[in-house]
């Protein structure tokens, strides 16, 4: 098993962010068997599809890289690395523009996004950009790529490229990967609106818990989050047509690895005055021994940086056997 993943280093890292994939990664690397490796990395090189000056940007990848480490990434047992410091990603990326089609990329519903309506205004990074995940992944013989459901159709274009590489030139390059998509895939909502995403970008600091968050914040958040004034009900069910309600008890399900049903009837009955201070509570222990660690690390950027680089010297040099072989197959001598 060959699980590799990335993640986009845009700073401001989120409760959604870890219980929607770091933490999936966390149990991966923690599941492994000795014949299997992880990779993980920061997408820096996707990065620049976002307009970030020189010193956000160096900040934002030593913050995602100490939140790695502080939510249970560990440099010594899985390979963990920034884009830019492996070039072989631009090259094979550069290498899978003969092979992927315009019409292919037309169909990505993140590109369709990410535009909206200025098209034409779009920079091109952004319309290469599932390509570049391409080289990502096949660059390391990638069997198992742990992501979110909206990443489905990037790993679905992945091996596309891989089968028309290996066919158009009569070889076996590239191994095709299969997306992980947690079954339960923890999708967490603003704490004060239960329909829209916990994001970064929610210019409402009160609508997401910080992983920077100190005790008495999550407290705060957590207590005046939205909800309604009906008592937990028996079981999940009653929870339909309640988005803050579901969430906070889907929160405390993730956080407790239980589940919504379980939840409720642990609290039925109970109005959201008692359960808020539970749930605050639980937040509070997860998310302590993280900050205590992020915060540690913060304060050493060389230490942090000397990760990157190890990580990025392992990574090169898994990658570099696929990366001739592709060159070769295509008769480009290096
Ligand atoms: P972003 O910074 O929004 O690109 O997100 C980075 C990663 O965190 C992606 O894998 C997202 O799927 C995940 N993520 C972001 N926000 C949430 C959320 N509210 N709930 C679950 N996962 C999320
Ligand atoms: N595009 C992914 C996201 O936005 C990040 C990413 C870049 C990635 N390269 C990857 C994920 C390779 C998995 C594999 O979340």
């Amino acid at each position: 098993m060959r699980v590799l993943s990335g993640i986009q280093p845009t700073g401001n890292l989120h409760l959604g962010n870890y219980l929607g994939a770091i933490r999936n990664w966390v149990r991966m690397q923690d599941e492994m068997d000795a014949d299997s490796q992880c990779f993980f990395f920061l997408a820096d090189m996707h990065s620049i599809t976002v307009h970030e000056g020189r010193e956000q940007r160096i900040r934002n990848v030593r913050d995602m890289a100490a939140a790695l480490v502080a939510s249970g990434i560990d440099p010594d047992r899985s390979v963990l690395f920034n884009q830019a410091r492996v070039p072989a990603h631009a090259e094979l990326a550069w290498l899978l523009n003969g092979t992927a089609r315009i019409g292919w990329l037309n169909r990505m519903t993140q590109f369709k996004d990410k535009a909206g309506k200025d098209r034409e205004g779009a920079s091109v990074g952004l319309f290469v950009y599932p390509v570049l995940q391409a080289a990502d992944i096949l660059l390391y013989q990638a069997t198992h790529v742990p992501v979110g459901e909206d990443q489905k159709q990037h790993l679905e274009l992945s091996r596309d490229i891989a089968t028309k590489f290996n066919t158009d030139f009569g070889v076996d390059v590239f191994t095709l990967p299969a997306p992980i998509i947690p079954k339960e895939s923890a999708r967490i909502m603003s704490l004060r609106d239960g329909t829209a995403k916990m994001s970064k970008s929610d210019p409402s600091d009160m609508s997401r818990i910080n992983l920077t968050d100190e005790d008495d914040a999550i407290m705060t958040k957590v207590k005046k989050a939205k909800t309604d004034p009906e008592p937990l009900p028996e079981t999940a069910e009653g929870l339909a047509g309640r988005p803050e309600a579901t969430n906070l008890v889907g929160i405390y399900a993730t956080l407790s690895n239980s589940t919504p049903d379980a939840v409720c009837a642990q609290f039925a009955g109970k109005g959201f005055g008692a359960f808020k201070p539970a749930l605050g509570e639980l937040l509070v222990e997860t998310l302590r021994p993280m900050r205590e660690r992020f915060v540690e690390l913060r304060t050493d950027d060389a230490a942090l940086d000397a990760i990157l680089d190890k990580g990025a010297a392992k990574a090169a040099a898994a990658a570099e056997p696929t990366l001739r072989a592709a060159y070769d197959a295509m008769g480009l001598m290096r």
